[in-house]
């Protein structure tokens, strides 16, 4: 990991059955690097096996207190076991190895109101967004979606920080019986931004919602967590690149980044998610499965360039000017 620092795990939290509280400080006591709310640190966590995976997590502390950083994880005992390891294999006291904090999903400086929509985990990045908008008197509304109390981490903190602009919407598992996204776009002030952190299903319910309401797409902020899964039906093709000469397989549940840069070709990236652009490659030919959060309808339609995070062959070859 590129401009990394070494910090010390020096509290546990347990907020909820499954998700943990990890403070993180420098280990002379020193300040920590600045961030902006919003941001993620990426942590390399070691897992029983002796590998070493990278996983990035959000920092859920206000940016006003520089000495540590909290982060939220949720444990999955269905992922990739990132998660699990945090959970069962880092303790007090143990060194973890830190990127500098990093923000694709800050505060904009131009909305009138700041509608901020959490579901379940996500409520990290949103917990540090809602210590700034508080302490810098700002408008917004905080809508927090959980199954349950109990499945609520942060609560008490949230609701001590959001008093009456808190609405709480436990659903028990039942979407149907959750948040109303077109009335909470329709009621929202005028000059308003949102801002949602959630599950998939969340994420894209509020930029769809948004779309129809007629929000334009600066006023809408997402960020999705870890890396995108293989959907349905996904099959392998082959990536010609151009620059390089080389055909590349890319599996069925493989990424065209990681497929190229298993072939040690290294093309820019940083969220794997298709969120920031970043790995933005020209398409030479072929017909491209566009799934990224960031290009343009005219980007796309022109098949001028893809994510190659995200995005896939929708069928045959496709031929990258990489
Ligand atoms: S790495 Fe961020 S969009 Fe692909």
């Amino acid at each position: 990991m590129e401009n990394s620092q070494t910090l010390i795990v020096s509290d546990l939290e347990q907020q909820t059955a499954r998700i943990r509280g990890f403070v993180l400080r420098h280990p002379q006591g020193k300040d920590l690097p600045a961030f902006d709310a919003g941001a993620h640190l990426d942590i390399s966590v070691p897992l029983a096996s002796g590998e070493v995976v990278q996983r990035s997590y959000s920092i859920a502390s206000s940016p006003a207190h520089r000495d540590y950083y909290l982060l939220g994880v949720l444990r999955e005992d269905s992922g990739r076991g990132g998660s699990a390891a945090m959970h069962a294999g880092v303790a007090v006291g143990q060194l973890l190895t830190c990127s500098q904090p990093k923000n694709q999903f800050g505060i904009s400086p131009s909305a009138k109101h700041h509608l901020l929509i959490a579901g379940g985990i996500g409520i990290t990045p949103l917990l540090s967004m809602l210590h700034v908008l508080v302490s810098e008197g700002k408008s917004f509304k905080l809508c927090y979606c959980a199954r349950s109390t109990e499945d609520a981490a942060f609560l008490s903190e949230i609701s001590d920080l959001a008093g009456d602009r808190l609405t709480l919407y436990f659903d028990g598992g039942d979407v149907t019986r959750g948040i109303d996204l077109g009335a909470e776009l329709r009621d929202a002030q005028d000059g308003s931004e949102v801002y949602v952190c959630g599950p998939r299903g969340l994420n894209e319910a509020v930029i769809a919602a948004a779309a129809r309401a007629g929000w334009s797409p600066e006023r809408v902020h997402f960020e999705f967590f870890g890396a995108a899964a293989p959907a349905k039906g996904d099959q392998p093709f082959r990536v010609i690149l151009k620059q390089s000469g080389m055909t590349v397989e890319v599996a069925r549940d493989e990424s065209i980044l990681d497929a190229v840069i298993r072939h040690d070709i290294e093309p820019l990236y940083d969220c794997k998610r298709g969120e920031c652009g970043l790995c933005a490659t020209a398409v030479i030919e072929g017909d491209v499965d566009h799934r990224d959060y960031v290009l343009t309808a005219a980007d796309k339609s022109e098949r001028k360039q893809m994510c190659i995070c995200v995005s896939r062959a929708k069928q045959g070859d496709l031929v990258l000017d990489l």
